[in-house]
């Protein structure tokens, strides 16, 4: 096992995933950041499961959990760009797209990999 990068208390496994929350912390429909490394990473839970995305938009990279969470479409407070929270993808404008992270539940927490996912590889 490396050097964790994760704030204090975090369990940093040793495949690159750190536990950021309990399975039930967040509710359907929620969002919330958590401290990845060096990075934050905006967790959303949708019909019953969670995907993670970096967590500052790729317009002008304001905070993504300050926006909106109307169904599955994620908002930015800032400009109002839009993106697709299952799949990350832009929803207005189509080009802009979020950057995915892995997720994986075990043992009652939540955990994301602190790479992210290459653009091409299916969320799931
Ligand atoms: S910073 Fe998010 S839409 Fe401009």
């Amino acid at each position: 096992m490396g050097a964790p990068e994760a704030s204090s208390g975090d369990h940093v496994p040793d495949d690159g995933f750190v536990a950021v929350a309990a399975d039930d912390e967040l509710w359907d429909g929620e969002m919330e950041a958590y401290d990845v490394g060096a990075a934050e990473v905006l967790l959303v839970k949708l019909d019953g499961e969670y995907r993670a995305f970096d967590g500052i938009c790729p317009h002008q990279s304001v905070s993504l959990v300050e926006g909106t969470l109307d169904g599955a479409t994620l908002t930015c407070r800032a400009h109002e760009w839009s993106f697709d929270a299952r799949s990350g993808a832009g929803v207005n404008p189509r080009t802009a797209c979020l950057v995915r992270h892995a997720v994986r539940v075990r043992d009652g927490q939540v955990l994301v990999s602190r790479t992210p996912l290459p653009a091409t590889e299916p969320a799931h």
